[in-house]
């Protein structure tokens, strides 16, 4: 526990630092650091064997307009960018030699890279932002989704892929399915990740569950696709569950008398996050089951678990939360009464 939190705020330093270094980066005139491959620091885009994007036009029209429409086009006219790599080369590497003939050795291609060394291509800018920076410590990284599984290095044809029929409603999926505009996705949530993780998929058409299929909200609302510390890749701050708290804020207290596992296990203790065929996506049918799982030791000082409820289990008693129904937590009961 004390070695995940020191670990936590060595972590937390380092992120700043990197941010820090990202904005550094930005304003100085020192190229950004493509760092792990073999692109030079420092470089003006006539020297050192660059060009610009420009001179790649006319022999690879479709990459050229693609890319246009995206934000790693813009930095060409970002002041902060000015005298720094940007354009095709930022990721292809120097292409005057390239661009006099048209010789394919002379450029860096993609086309058999491993994932893992095209993904670091990318963490050579990207690897400062605290979203990304655990990129390499994820699920993802170590079995070889890259980032371009799920972006396009160019952008995807645009207006290509028309579903005939739409039925996603939000702005979370109101892109077509198979296709996206946003953040150069190659297609739109939750196609993109049920692409993959078809397993998941029926709980979201479970009697309860949340609302992704329908497109209230997405995966990585909870989820972050680029990695983390937390188990399964979710946005959840051990024990404080950041990502339920976000929406369901009142679960988060400040509480006088706490439920303790709402706070130390987190929500998923007694929640299924995805889908459930219980009520209140509860993890059993019946509330006393899921109560009794933690409360069952009679009445002992000195123990372990909780306590039971000195209350016999009649019938009567059977809707725990009828009684106790603060149950996340109360500021008033301490058996959560009100
Ligand atoms: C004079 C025309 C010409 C210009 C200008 C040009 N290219 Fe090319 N490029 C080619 C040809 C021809 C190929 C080989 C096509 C093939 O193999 O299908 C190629 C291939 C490539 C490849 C793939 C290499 C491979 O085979 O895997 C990349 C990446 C590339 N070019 C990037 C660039 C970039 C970046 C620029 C601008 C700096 C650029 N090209 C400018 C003609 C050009
Ligand atoms: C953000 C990094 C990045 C930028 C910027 C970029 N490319 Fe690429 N390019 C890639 C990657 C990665 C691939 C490998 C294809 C893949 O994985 O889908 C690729 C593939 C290619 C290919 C091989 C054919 C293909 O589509 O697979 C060509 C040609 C090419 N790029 C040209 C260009 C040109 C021209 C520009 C500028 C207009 C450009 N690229 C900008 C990352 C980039
Ligand atoms: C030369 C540095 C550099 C490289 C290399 C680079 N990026 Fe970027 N990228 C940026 C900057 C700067 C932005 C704009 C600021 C931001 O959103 O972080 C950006 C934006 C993005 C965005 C957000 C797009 C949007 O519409 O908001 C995505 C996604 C992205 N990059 C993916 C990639 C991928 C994938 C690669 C590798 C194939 C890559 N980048 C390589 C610098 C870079
Ligand atoms: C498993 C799929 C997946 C992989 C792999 C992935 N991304 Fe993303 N990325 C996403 C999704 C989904 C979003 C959009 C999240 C949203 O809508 O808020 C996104 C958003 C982004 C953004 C824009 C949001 C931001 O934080 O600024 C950038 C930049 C980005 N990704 C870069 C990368 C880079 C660089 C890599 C590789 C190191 C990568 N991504 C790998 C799925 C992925
Ligand atoms: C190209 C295929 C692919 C795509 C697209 C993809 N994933 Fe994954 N994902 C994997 C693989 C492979 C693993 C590791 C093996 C496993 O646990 O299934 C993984 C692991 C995960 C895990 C951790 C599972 C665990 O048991 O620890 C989560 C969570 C996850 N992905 C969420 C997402 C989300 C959210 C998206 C969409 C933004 C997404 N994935 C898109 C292939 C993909
Ligand atoms: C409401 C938040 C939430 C949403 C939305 C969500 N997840 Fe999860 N997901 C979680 C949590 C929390 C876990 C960990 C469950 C556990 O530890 O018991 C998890 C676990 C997973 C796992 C690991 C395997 C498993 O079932 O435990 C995968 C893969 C996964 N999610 C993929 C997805 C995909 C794909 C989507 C979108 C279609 C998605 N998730 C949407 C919260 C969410
Ligand atoms: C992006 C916002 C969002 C996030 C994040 C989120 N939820 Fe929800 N949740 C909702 C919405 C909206 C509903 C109710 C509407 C519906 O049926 O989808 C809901 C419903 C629920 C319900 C059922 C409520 C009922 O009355 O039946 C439970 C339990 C729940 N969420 C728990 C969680 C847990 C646990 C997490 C974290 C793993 C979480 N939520 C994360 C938005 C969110
Ligand atoms: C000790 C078990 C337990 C834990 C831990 C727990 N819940 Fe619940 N939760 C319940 C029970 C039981 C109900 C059903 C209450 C009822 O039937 O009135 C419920 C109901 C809900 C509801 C729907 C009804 C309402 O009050 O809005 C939401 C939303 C919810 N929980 C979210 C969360 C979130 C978010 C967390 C984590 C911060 C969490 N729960 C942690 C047991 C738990
Ligand atoms: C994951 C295990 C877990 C589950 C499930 C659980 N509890 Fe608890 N509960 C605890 C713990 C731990 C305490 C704190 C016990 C202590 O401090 O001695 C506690 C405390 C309580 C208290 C305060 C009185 C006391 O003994 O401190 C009540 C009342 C209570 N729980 C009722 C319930 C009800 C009703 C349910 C079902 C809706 C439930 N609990 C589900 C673990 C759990
Ligand atoms: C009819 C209302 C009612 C129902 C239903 C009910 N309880 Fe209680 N519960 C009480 C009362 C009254 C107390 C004693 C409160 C006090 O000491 O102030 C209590 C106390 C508790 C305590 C604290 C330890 C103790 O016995 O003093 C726990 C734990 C507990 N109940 C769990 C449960 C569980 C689990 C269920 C479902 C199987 C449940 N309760 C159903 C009324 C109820």
């Amino acid at each position: 526990m004390d070695l995940t939190k020191a670990m936590k705020t060595l972590l937390i330093c380092g992120s700043v630092l990197g941010i820090v270094l990202w904005l550094a980066a930005g304003k100085s005139s020192q190229a950004f650091g493509p760092g792990g491959n073999s692109l030079p620091v420092t470089a003006q885009p006539e020297d050192n064997g660059y060009v610009g994007a420009d001179a790649c036009k006319d022999c690879h029209e479709d990459q050229f307009k693609n890319y246009s429409h995206t934000s790693h086009a813009k930095l060409a006219g970002i002041s902060s960018w000015k005298n720094k790599v940007t354009g095709c080369e930022s990721c292809h590497g120097p292409g005057k030699a390239h661009a006099a003939e048209g010789d394919p050795a002379k450029i860096i291609s993609f086309k058999n890279k491993p994932s893992k060394e095209i993904s670091e291509t990318c963490l050579t800018c990207h690897a400062g932002k605290e979203e990304h920076n655990n990129f390499r410590r994820g699920e993802h990284w170590r079995n070889d989704v890259g980032c371009t599984e799920c972006h396009s290095p160019h952008q995807g044809d645009v207006g290509k892929n028309l579903a005939s029929s739409n039925v996603f409603v939000s702005r979370a999926n109101a892109e077509k399915p198979g296709f996206s505009t946003l953040k150069i996705l190659k297609s739109s949530e939750p196609q993109l990740c049920l692409g993959c993780h078809s397993e998941v998929k029926p709980a979201f058409n479970a009697p309860f569950h949340h609302k992704v299929l329908e497109g209230v909200m997405k995966c990585s609302d909870c989820h972050n696709p680029h990695g983390g510390f937390e188990l399964k890749q979710t946005r959840l701050a051990t024990g404080g569950d950041a990502t339920c708290i976000k929406c369901h804020a009142d679960k988060q207290g400040p509480f006088i008398y706490e439920h303790a596992p709402v706070k130390t296990e987190g929500c998923v203790a007694c929640h299924t996050p995805h889908g459930s065929s219980n009520p209140r996506l509860l993890r059993y049918s019946a509330v006393n089951q899921l109560c009794l799982t933690c409360h069952s030791v009679a009445h002992d000082v000195g123990a372990i678990e909780p306590a039971g409820p000195q209350h016999n289990q009649n019938a009567q008693y059977g809707n725990c939360t009828a009684c106790h129904v603060k149950i996340h937590g109360s500021r008033t009961s301490p058996v959560f009464f009100r």
